[in-house]
Parts: C-alpha cells; sequence; structure tokens
C-alpha cells in the first residue's frame, strides 16, 4: 500500500502540494504541448523534450560488453518514443567500474557498443519511422570511491571516509592512513577520459557526458576543498580535471563532438538507518561542512548552489551544451537522488514526503536553467510523479524551468511513456514505475556467480521478476549454507 502516493488525480497530487507549500517548485499543467517541442543541441534536433535517463542495467559481460538484457533495455529505451537517450555509465578503465558487469569502452568492446547503438537506433526506425531526431549520447564514468575492487579516493572526506569499505569482506573503512589518488593518477584518469570519448565518437554516439554526478569520482574532485595540489582547494583546481579533458576531446575531434555533462548541484549528507523506527536519519557532521558540492557549508541541509551555478557556466564557456542536473549519493543519502515510496534494500524509510525530494531536484534545475538560458538543461527526479511526471515535466518546461525532462525508473518500468503521453495524451497508471526500489536492490544483488544480478524493473517486467526471485533464493541458501559452517 503506498505510503505517500495516493492520488487518483491531478488535483489530488496538486492538493497535497500545497498542503506542503510547494506550489512554487512543483507546478502542474494539463497542457502537455511543451513535450513535444524539438530542442536544438550540438547541431542535432532532438525530436521531443523528453529523456530517458543513464540507467545501468548491471548485466553486461564481465569484460564490459553490452549482452542480451543491457540489449534488450536499450532496444526497449529505443522504441519508447523519447527523443534523447543518455546511455548508461561505462567506464573508461577496469579499476574503475562500479561492478563486475558494469559496460566498459575500450578497442575490444567498441563493437558490441556499435552494434548497441544500431540496434536501439533500429528499434526507434521501426516504431516511429524515422531516427533523425533520435540522439543518444553515452556516459563516460570512473567509479573513484566506489569503484568494486577498491575505493580509488580524491581525497579524505570526513563525513564519507567512515563509511567507505576499504575492505569489504571484513568490513574494514576507510582511514586517514589509506591513499588517495595522486596527480599523477589522476591525468592517467584524463587520458582514459579522453580516450573513451574519442572512441564513442568514433562508434558513432551523438554526444559523450562526462559524468560529474552520485559522488562518483569527478563528482567527488569538485567537492576535494579538502585535497591539497593541483587538483583541489580552489574551484579552478577541483574543475582542472574536467577542464583538461573538455579542452582535449575539442581538439581532437575539432570540435565535433558534442559535449555534456551530468552533474551533481547538491552532495547533501549521508544518512543511516535508525534501527528502532527504520526511518533514515543523518550521521554526525561537522560545521562548517566542507565535503560537499553545492551544500550550505553552515546548515548542510539545504542547497547552496553558488559554485553549481558557476560551473554550469563554466562547462558552457569550455564548450559544454547539455547539462543534466541531479543529486545526492545512491549510497548515503538515495532519498536525495531518487524520491521514493520504499527504501531500498541498503536503504531507510524516507526522512521526508517524497515530494519535498521531487521539489528540490525542480528546484536546483529551475536555478541553473534560470541562470543560463542558453544550455540545454536536463531535469531529474520525476519518477516519483508516477503517471503525472508528464504534467510536471510540461509545466517545468512552460515556465522556463528546464529544457528536457528525464526520466529514470518511469522509464525502466515502462520504457514507452513518450509514445503512451502523445498518442493517448496520458500516460497509463498500471504501468508507472511505484518507485518500490526492487530495482536498486538488485543492483546490491552479488552473490551468483558473475558477482552481480542484472538489474530491472520487478513488478512491472516479468523478466526481472524472475531475477529477484532468484536472488531471493540464492541469498537463503548461502545464509543457510553460512550457518551450517
Ligand atoms: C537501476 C538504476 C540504475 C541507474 N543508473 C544510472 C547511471 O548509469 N548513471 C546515472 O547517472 N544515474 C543512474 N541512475 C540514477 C537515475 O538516472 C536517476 O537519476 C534517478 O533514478 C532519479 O530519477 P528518477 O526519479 O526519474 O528515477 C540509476 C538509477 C537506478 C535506480
Ligand atoms: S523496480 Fe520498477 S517500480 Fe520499483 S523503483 Fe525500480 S523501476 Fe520503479
Amino acid at each position: 500500500m503506498s505510503r505517500y502516493f495516493r492520488y487518483r488525480s491531478l488535483a489530488d497530487l496538486h492538493a497535497d502540494i500545497v498542503k506542503l507549500g510547494l506550489e512554487d517548485d512543483v507546478r502542474l499543467t494539463d497542457d502537455l504541448s511543451p513535450l513535444w517541442r524539438p530542442v536544438a543541441f550540438g547541431g542535432r534536433t532532438i525530436g521531443n523534450a523528453l529523456a530517458i535517463q543513464p540507467m545501468e542495467g548491471c548485466d553486461g559481460t564481465l569484460d564490459g560488453k553490452p549482452d542480451e538484457l543491457t540489449v534488450r533495455r536499450w532496444e526497449r529505451f529505443g522504441a519508447g518514443g523519447a527523443k534523447l537517450i543518455w546511455g548508461e555509465a561505462t567506464a573508461v578503465v577496469e579499476e574503475g567500474r562500479a561492478n563486475t558487469r558494469q559496460l566498459l569502452i575500450n578497442e575490444t568492446n567498441a563493437r558490441a557498443l556499435d552494434d548497441l547503438l544500431a540496434r536501439t537506433r533500429a528499434a526507434h526506425r521501426t516504431v516511429c519511422g524515422s531516427d533523425d531526431d533520435l540522439v543518444v549520447g553515452l556516459q563516460l564514468t570512473h567509479s573513484g570511491r566506489y569503484s568494486y575492487q577498491r575505493p580509488l579516493i580524491a581525497f579524505h572526506d570526513p563525513a564519507v571516509d567512515p563509511i567507505t569499505l576499504a575492505d569489504k569482506k571484513r568490513k574494514l573503512p576507510v582511514t586517514d592512513e589509506y591513499p588517495i589518488l595522486s596527480d599523477d593518477d589522476l591525468k592517467r584518469i584524463e587520458d582514459a577520459l579522453v580516450a573513451g570519448a574519442l572512441l564513442a565518437w568514433r562508434i558513432g554516439f551523438d554526444f559523450v557526458d562526462i559524468k560529474q554526478c552520485h559522488r562518483y569520482l569527478l563528482s567527488e574532485l569538485l567537492a576535494a576543498k579538502l585535497r591539497e595540489g593541483v587538483y583541489g582547494g580552489s574551484l579552478d583546481n577541483r574543475t582542472r580535471l574536467v577542464r583538461n579533458v573538455i579542452r582535449r576531446i575539442r581538439e581532437e575531434t575539432g570540435d565535433r563532438l558534442p559535449l555534456a555533462s551530468r552533474m551533481n548541484v547538491y552532495d547533501g549528507i549521508p544518512y543511516r538507518i535508525d534501527p528502532e523506527t527504520s526511518v533514515g536519519v543523518h550521521r554526525l557532521y561537522p560545521i562548517p561542512y566542507r565535503s560537499g558540492f553545492g551544500v550550505d557549508e553552515q546548515n548542510p541541509f539545504r542547497e547552496d548552489l553558488t559554485e553549481p551555478i558557476r560551473v554550469a557556466g563554466l562547462l558552457r564557456e569550455w564548450g559544454v551544451t547539455m547539462v543534466n542536473v541531479t543529486m545526492g549519493s545512491p549510497y548515503y543519502n538515495p532519498h536525495v537522488g531518487r524520491p521514493a515510496e520504499k527504501p531500498p534494500i541498503d536503504g531507510y524509510e524516507a526522512p521526508e514526503h517524497p515530494l519535498y525530494g521531487v521539489a528540490r531536484h525542480f528546484r536546483c534545475a529551475a536555478a541553473v536553467q534560470r541562470a543560463h538560458p542558453d544550455l540545454v538543461v536536463v531535469g531529474t527526479g520525476y519518477s516519483w510523479l508516477q503517471q503525472y511526471l508528464i504534467n510536471a515535466a510540461a509545466a517545468n518546461m512552460r515556465d522556463g524551468r528546464v529544457t528536457i525532462a528525464g526520466v529514470g525508473r518511469g522509464a525502466l518500468a515502462y520504457p514507452n511513456f513518450a509514445r503512451d503521453a502523445q498518442t493517448a495524451g496520458s500516460m497509463a497508471g498500471k504501468k508507472v514505475c511505484i518507485t518500490v526500489s526492487y530495482c536498486t536492490a538488485l543492483m546490491r544483488g552479488k552473490h551468483n556467480e558473475l558477482g552481480q544480478f542484472p538489474s530491472g524493473c520487478v513488478p512491472r517486467d516479468k523478466v526481472y521478476a524472475e531475477v529477484y526471485k532468484e536472488m531471493l533464493r540464492t541469498s537463503d541458501r548461502q545464509k543457510s549454507v553460512t550457518s551450517d559452517k
């Protein structure tokens, strides 16, 4: 039974928005026409203003090629009708992968990625007639602190180190003696990001995203006020890596590869579960809070968008023309990035009504868009609104608060939401994401022979209902084997 989302109409939802005093941040409209406006980006036309967010399925081969389920997901996205597909997190080096099945871009995997792109486009053509106005990009990532082999950290973060496991088996956290990535390490990572971008360009992706979000490496660097040397401290230093990467990609492609970045504008602070209530409570934090990006140092529960807005402007100056605004960490404050009805398996009950989370996403994206009207700003955090997300997206576009609305979990559950919205004028309530976090639970499942279960929508897609059952069954078996010992 839904705890928060009990709306039978747009008016019901609106009433709750007003009750919570969020009507400035969360706006709704019946007029969906803004969704169907084309958007100019990188010399191309994106045929409508709906995007599918990067949604990794943790379902590649062990060497990082797309596998059967990866292709299935991308084809379903391709056939969905959204005209911007923001291809999922793809690591540029093995040691920077977040899990054993994350996609990895290199010469060996280029053909398989090429095939993935071709199939996605073909699926779109089959349903929409032409793919001329479909834009498909690839997110290039280094997982940094969340690399699966071991944490590769940019600086010692007093709030996050104690909950970063240096030794997963023995559950030992990162200590002050744990090494940080050196400046030379970061230079090599620059090289790898540039090489990944050139390869993605050769394959034929329409753009690359230099990922700076969710506290993976480049996101952590944005917050690295406590790091010494040329990659830390001042904002100029903290943006050095991304600036160098952008400059080099532009030089090496003769400026022919459109560039984008998915960026955290508010990191928030770490939370933990309260064992008595199961509700999320913040962990102890220092004041001033100096290890979060976009975080008010005196009151870290609030965003301070001064630096994020500056960085968005700098990115624009350096040649990035599309910014996907996002926030939070999937590991230590999942309610910030993904407002949800039910918590993920490693999470906690929401410490706030999810509408506050939606409002935070919309408010921050609007601030970036307002400051940089010529930037294509993609907004995040729509899925909790279920079938009404299109009404919120259209209102945000109408009011110039965002250029494109990106849908994450909503697209996993209901890949053809855009087509339905266009043809029927609404999304089907029976197909929507109900934000119950099974997809995240699958991401956390590591106990099969590949070291990772594939992720997808359990309530809406039979394939993953089966995978989930298998995960539970084998975890029970594993528990009984452990207890036999
Ligand atoms: C299963 C799953 C996979 C995700 N994969 C990525 C990813 O590859 N890259 C990324 O930037 N965000 C990723 N995200 C975050 C989403 O793109 C999105 O920001 C988040 O779900 C909030 O948007 P929503 O409310 O529309 O779901 C993922 C989230 C989930 C649940
Ligand atoms: S499992 Fe499906 S319904 Fe649940 S949050 Fe993920 S996409 Fe939404």
